[in-house]
This record gives structure tokens, C-alpha cells and sequence, in this order.
């Protein structure tokens, strides 16, 4: 209340000044109009009898003369008439004037010296020798008389002016009666604003920042719109997560040391990649950018998007832990207009941390490195979904002179830094560890491999199979999922190339070089108390909600996310599911699959061909099976952000991936991620690399559509214990082998070759 009175009494009173000058101006004013419009009546009588007064002066008629101001003196308002000879003495008089008229009537002496008329104004105190107290103001106007053209007296009207201040002091009553109300209006009015639009909100976040600074969660207060709160809203939202996330990491800190465990941390990573690195910045490369700019609607808006990628859910949280570069192909309508001139840009948006920088490329050179040699080529070749690669000449030419421009990035961006540690992911850019070797030897590069690696003969297919290796072994280290992958690389090695590969200790050593091969299980940023989530409070509300979106009404909800890709094994998961809700009909109406499919590489024909057949897969089971207020499957053919796939991960009472085959699949840890509830149960292939480590998911062969039937089945009866159980487990994993682990056991390999290289120069 003080604050509120801080801001409107200086208002309170600027309002009552106003009014008060006002009503000043207009008692003023009025007293200007009477007295003037008194001057002018006077003027006029004192004309009117002047004519008589002088004949009869002149004639000597003092009697008549005394009749005459008896008569007149009687008027309204007038308190009195007196003639005047040229000496000042009075010739005839009102009765009962005398006593009110001054002792000195200035006006008569100017008007018969300056011989014409003259009025004043006289105070009470100056209108009677006596000072009686029926004392009143009065207005004397004197009027010249002549004889023979000579000043021979003056004839003098005297009237009442109380009537004016009456007059005037009700006028004044009612302008202060007005200002004051004027006042009180505006002043409460004012009040009621600034507490609603201001004082208040201010009031309610500085309460649930009190509670939040006592550790008790709180969502954030309701704000009322309005740009500097809306900002101050953000800030303090911000503020809060912050420190949120800072009291979390704190208690784990603190649980860890009490139980002396080993899990790795955004802040134990940062803490042991600045021993590692000595505050030298990371430069992490790929195709695939973190953050898209891309233009909206018809006004064209600017819009953020966070693409749907493996590589930019699992980078994105080392980039966070320490500061860095991330150079990656700005692939946004709207990149080239957020980025600065030398094509960077802070990020992420709303706490930057590290730098984007973005390599362009022409839709020739896309065309050629990225859908052609990369994703009908390499992608295909790596992964066992019976797609035939495609191997162009001109592809192959592309990707060459694209990885060139990837490298020569990379190169500027770490100009200044000795030693740099280089992180390159993934089959875009498989070139590119040979071409920053060649021109920093210095800098220790790994390579991580996204997806999977095939065996000899699968990736002999290739036409440039030597050149990709070679390329791949100019770094110091290659990560893959898991050792399957690693073995398939040192057989395809060992197949293609004159080089010493060892086993015993997974390198491979080519022209003085060597280059380690190590498995390393990606993973998801696994946050222990997230801010709590009252969707959480009711699973059941929020899953009526999500269906009611769509304008279905289940009891069960089962979710898939993948990028619309042919390895996904998402038609075979159709077909399961069509294929459990004819066994199980009393399914039918009670249990719906949403699947959340963001198109990917629609420039690709089989991409665009492979959107159309999951299309009409999903229609056609519907519309077998479905009814006016339900269907089976709920496709949601679009992007969605990470925050709306959680709620349907939260929501669900399974998950299915079912790759037909999968370097790792971060969308099964991300689930396990985002059960808190320890309820809900992942159905998982075999074929993923995430199966290695969940094997507390249902694993099974997608291409099995009865055995997928049976686990949705089993998923769906499965016992809350037995949920609980599996899913404790996988959370027990996840938490453990999550991706700060895994950037830790890269990052500390790839520094720790460098002390094995010091060692050898020095030995
Ligand atoms: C896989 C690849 C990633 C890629 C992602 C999305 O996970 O390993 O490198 O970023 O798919 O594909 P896109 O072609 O959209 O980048």
C-alpha cells in the first residue's frame, strides 16, 4: 500500500492543484463581470439624472434635489445618492448615508477635477467614520455637474457590493466542491489501476519468488499484459529456472558426494572440461544446425525452430557446459537475417552461451552433398531398412567440396587457439578430420559416427569407400554407439586399406598416425527435478486434454516420435497395431496411438513417397476401425517443440520404437527421461542401439508384427508394480549413462591422446 501511495500522492496532489488554481481563476473572473457590469449600471443611472440634477441645481432647488435622491436612493442595490457642490459639501443626501460614506470620496475629488466620471471599490473599514459594524463594501461612482460649462459639484452613486461577494464565495464553494471531488474520482481511480496493472503483479511475483527462494516450487504468477512486466516476467521466469536448475545440480552435487557415486553433471562436466581444456573453447561441427531461423506466416515473422535431430538433443547440452563454437550449415529461411557479419550468432535466444556459426550452402550444393551423397547414399548404406543407396559422381564431388568448406570454417573460427579440441559428427562430414589434420596437425580431432556402421561388405559398396575412411581416420578418435559398430569399422578398414589395424587395443595406425575406435553410448541430458510439471498432478486430465485436441475420447494413449524416415519401422508399428486391436477388440474405442512424425528430407523422393505411404497406412487402419468420437492412430504430421512431445511422453501409457535399425534412438531414453511418475512402458527394437542398455524395455523384431501385437498387449496389462520396476531400472541407466557421461568419456579420451603424443615426442 505505501508503494501504491508513493506513486499516486504526487498524482493526488498535481490533480488538487490544478483544481484548486482553477477554481481561483474562476472566482476571479466572476468578480471582474460583477464589477464591471456594476460600473456600467452605474454609469448609466448617474447619466440618466444628471440632466435634472444640474437644472435643478442651477435653479437652486435643494428641496427638489433632496426629493430627487430620496426617490433613487430607495432603489435595488443602492445604498444611497448625494449631490455634491464644487467646495464638497454635501447640497442633498440620502438619509442615513452620511454615516456610510468616507470621510474622504476620493472618486468625488478626481471626478470633479479631472471632470469626468470615476468609480471605486471601498473595503468595509473605509466606508465609516464610525466603523459601525453594518459596515459594507460599497461601489461609489462620481459623476461631474456643471453650471455654465464649470465643474459646479458632483452628483454620487453609492451602491451595496455585498450581494457580490456572496455571489462569489458560493461561486468559490462550488469550485472547491468540485475540485475535491475531481480529486477523490481521479485519485481512486489511479489507485485501483496501479494496484492492478502494477503494484499487484509486483507483489505476487515478489511472493513466489519468496517461496521459491525457500525451495518450495511454485509456478510463476499470472501477469496481466503490458510490455515491461511481460519483460520483467521473462527475466524473472528465467531467474527462477536458473536458479532452480542451481539448487538441483547443488543437491545432486551434495547426494553424490554423500554416496560418493559417480554421475556425470552439466556442472561436473564444465567443472572437468575447463581442467581439460584450460578454459580453451570446444568446436563442435555438423550438418545439422541447433537452432533454425525460419520465416512464418504471411507477414513473414521471424520463428524459432529446434530441429527434430538425434545430434542436436545430444550436442546441444555439452555446448551449454562449456563455452564453445558450433559450426553448422544455417539451413533457415530467415538464418542469413539473424546471424551477424561474420555469420555468427549467440545462442541459445533466451540465455546465450555459446556461438552458432553458420556455413552456407546453394540448393545445388545441398542437392548434391546433403540429399544426394549423404542421405540417398551414405544414409541408406549404413542402415540395414533394405533401401537401395544411391552413389552419384556429381554427389560425390559436392560432398567433397562441402566438407572442404566445413573444414575451412572451422579452420578461421579456431585460428586464434592452440591445440584445439575438434568434435566433427556424423556421415555429413566424414571428410572433414583429414582436412583440418592437414592444416593443424595440432589440434586433436574426434569424429563421432551418428548412425550405424555396416559390415565390410555392406559399405564396400560404396564407390568411395577408401577416400571416406581415410577422411574418417585423419581424426585422433572415432565414437561410435557401440562396439558392433566399432568392430564393422575396423573390419571395413582392415578390407579396404594398407593400414595396421589393432585390436587389442581398437586403433588404427596409418602413415605415423593413429587413430583410437572406441564405443560410446549417447545419450539424453537426464534432469533429476525438473520444475515441477502440474501436468504431472493428473496424467489422466492431461491425456483427456491431448485426445480432446484431436477430438477423441480414449482411456489409453500410446505415442511414437520419430522424424518421418523409412528406418524408423513406423508402417510395421501400424500394422502391429491394427494387427492387436483385431485380437483385442475390447482395445477398440478405449486405447489410441498418437504418432508425432516431423517430415524430414521432403527434397528426397523416397522421403516424400515414404510421408505418403505412413499417410495412408494411418488412414486406411482408421477407417476400418474407427468411430464418430475415436480412431486408432492420431498421426501428427508436423514439427512439434521439445516441451509439447513431453507432454504426450508424460501422458502415455507406452512408447514405441521400432527402428528397423538405429544407431542409438534418443527418443527411448527421452521417454525414460520423463516418466518422474515411474509409470508408462517402453516397447523398443531390437535393432536400435538403445537396447543395448534398456533391456527392461519389451524388446522386439519390428519386422515381427504379431510379437509387436503381443507387447503392445502387454504393455497395455502390464501391472503398475512391474511398470514401476522397468522403469526404475531404465531410469537408473539413463540417469547414469547420460550425455554429460557420454561427452565426458569422448572428451577426456581425445585430451588424454594428446598427453600420449607429448610423451612419445618426448621420449
Ligand atoms: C540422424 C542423424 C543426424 C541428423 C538427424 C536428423 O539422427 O544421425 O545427423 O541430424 O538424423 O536428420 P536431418 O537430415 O534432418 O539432419
Amino acid at each position: 500500500m505505501r508503494t501504491t501511495l508513493k506513486i499516486v500522492l504526487p498524482l493526488i496532489v498535481s490533480v488538487a492543484s490544478v483544481s484548486l488554481l482553477f477554481a481561483g481563476y474562476q472566482v476571479r473572473n466572476e468578480r471582474r463581470i460583477l464589477r464591471n457590469d456594476l460600473d456600467r449600471r452605474a454609469e448609466i443611472l448617474a447619466d440618466s439624472l444628471q440632466e435634472s440634477v444640474e437644472r435643478l441645481l442651477e435653479r437652486g432647488q435643494e428641496k427638489n434635489l433632496q426629493r430627487l435622491v430620496e426617490r433613487y436612493g430607495q432603489r435595488e442595490r443602492i445604498k444611497g445618492i448625494a449631490i455634491y457642490d464644487a467646495a464638497g459639501h454635501a447640497l442633498a443626501i440620502t438619509p442615513g448615508l452620511g454615516p456610510a460614506l468616507p470621510l474622504h470620496p476620493t472618486a468625488i475629488i478626481k471626478a470633479t477635477h479631472e471632470n469626468k466620471g470615476v468609480s471605486e471599490f471601498l473595503p468595509p473599514e473605509e466606508t465609516s467614520s464610525t466603523q459601525t459594524s453594518d459596515a459594507v463594501p460599497v461601489h461609489v461612482y462620481a459623476l461631474p455637474l456643471h453650471r455654465n460649462d464649470e465643474v459646479a459639484g458632483a452628483l454620487v452613486l453609492i451602491h451595496d457590493i455585498s450581494y457580490i461577494e456572496m455571489q462569489l464565495t458560493r461561486t468559490l464553494r462550488d469550485a472547491l466542491l468540485t475540485a475535491l471531488i475531481q480529486t477523490l474520482l481521479i485519485s481512486g481511480l489511479a489507485l485501483v489501476m496501479v494496484r492492478w496493472t502494477f503494484t499487484g503483479p509486483l507483489t505476487r511475483t515478489a511472493k513466489w519468488l519468496r517461496t521459491l527462494r525457500t525451495g518450495q516450487p511454485n509456478p510463476p504468477p499470472a501477469f496481466v499484459q503490458g510490455e515491461i512486466l511481460e519483460q520483467l516476467h521473462h527475466e524473472v521466469t528465467h531467474l527462477a529456472r536458473d536458479l532452480h536448475s542451481a539448487r538441483a545440480a547443488a543437491e545432486v552435487e551434495a547426494r553424490l558426494r554423500d554416496s560418493n557415486a559417480s554421475l556425470w553433471t552439466a556442472e561436473r562436466l564444465r567443472v572437468s572440461l575447463r581442467d581439460r581444456l584450460q578454459d580453451q573453447p570446444l568446436f563442435v561441427v555438423s550438418n545439422r544446425e541447433p537452432y533454425m531461423h525460419v520465416y512464418d506466416g504471411r507477414e513473414k515473422t521471424i520463428k524459432m525452430i529446434v530441429p527434430a535431430s538425434g545430434v542436436v538433443t545430444a550436442i546441444e547440452p555439452v555446448l551449454l557446459a562449456c563455452n564453445g563454437t558450433w559450426v553448422a550449415n544455417g539451413s533457415g529461411s530467415a538464418d542469413r537475417e539473424v546471424a551477424d557479419a561474420h555469420d555468427r550468432l549467440r545462442v541459445p535466444p533466451d540465455h546465450p552461451s555459446y556461438t552458432l556459426r553458420r556455413v552456407w550452402l546453394t540448393g545445388e550444393e545441398t542437392k548434391g552433398y546433403y540429399d544426394g551423397f549423404s542421405n540417398e547414399g551414405l544414409w541408406p548404406l549404413c542402415h540395414t531398412a533394405h533401401t537401395r543407396p544411391i552413389f552419384r559422381p556429381e554427389d560425390w564431388l559436392q560432398y567433397q567440396r562441402i566438407n572442404q568448406r566445413f573444414a575451412d570454417v572451422v579452420r578461421q573460427e579456431m585460428a586464434e587457439v592452440d591445440s584445439p579440441i575438434v568434435l566433427v559428427q556424423d556421415y555429413h562430414l566424414a571428410l572433414v578430420p583429414r582436412m583440418v589434420k592437414d592444416v593443424r596437425p595440432d589440434a586433436r580431432v574426434a569424429i563421432f559416427w551418428h548412425i550405424p556402421w555396416p559390415n565390410a561388405e555392406v559399405f564396400g559398396i560404396c564407390p568411395w569407400q577408401r577416400e571416406l575412411i581415410e577422411g574418417l581416420l585423419g581424426a585422433d578418435l572415432i565414437g561410435f554407439h557401440i562396439q558392433t559398430h566399432c568392430n564393422n569399422f575396423l573390419e571395413t578398414v582392415d578390407r579396404a586399406l594398407e593400414a595396421l589395424t589393432e585390436w587389442d587395443r581398437f586403433a588404427v595406425s596409418r602413415q605415423g598416425h593413429v587413430t583410437r575406435v572406441r564405443p560410446y553410448p549417447i545419450s539424453v541430458a537426464f534432469s533429476e527435478n525438473s520444475l515441477p510439471d502440474h501436468d504431472l498432478v493428473n496424467i489422466n486430465g492431461l491425456r483427456a486434454a491431448l485426445l480432446d485436441d484431436t477430438g477423441i475420447e480414449a482411456t489409453h494413449m500410446g505415442v511414437g516420435v520419430d522424424r518421418i524416415d523409412y528406418t524408423k519401422g513406423i508402417l510395421e508399428r501400424f500394422r502391429a497395431l491394427e494387427r492387436f486391436l483385431e485380437l483385442n477388440p475390447a482395445y477398440q474405442q478405449r486405447f489410441t496411438f498418437v504418432q508425432i512424425g516431423a517430415p524430414s528430407r521432403t527434397d528426397i523422393e523416397r522421403y516424400r513417397n515414404f510421408l505418403d505411404e505412413v499417410s495412408s497406412e494411418a488412414d486406411r487402419i482408421n477407417a476400418r476401425l474407427q468411430t464418430s468420437r475415436w480412431k486408432p492412430i492420431v498421426f501428427r504430421k508436423k514439427h512439434h517443440s521439445h516441451e509439447e512431445i513431453s507432454r504426450f511422453y508424460k501422458a502415455a501409457s507406452l512408447c514405441m520404437v521400432t527402428s528397423l535399425h538405429d544407431g542409438m534412438n534418443l527418443v527411448a531414453k527421452e521417454f525414460v527421461a520423463s516418466r518422474e511418475d515411474e509409470r508408462g512402458v517402453l516397447i523398443l527394437s531390437t535393432f536400435a542401439g538403445a537396447s543395448q542398455e534398456l533391456s527392461d524395455a519389451l524388446l522386439v523384431n519390428p519386422y515381427d508384427i504379431a510379437q509387436v501385437a503381443r507387447a503392445i498387449h502387454r504393455a497395455l496389462e502390464m501391472p503398475e508394480d512391474e511398470q514401476a520396476e522397468r522403469m526404475q531400472r531404465m531410469r537408473h541407466v539413463v540417469r547414469q549413462h547420460n550425455v554429460y557421461r557420454w561427452a565426458a568419456h569422448l572428451l577426456s579420451d581425445l585430451t588424454e591422446i594428446r598427453i600420449e603424443l607429448a610423451e612419445r615426442a618426448e621420449a
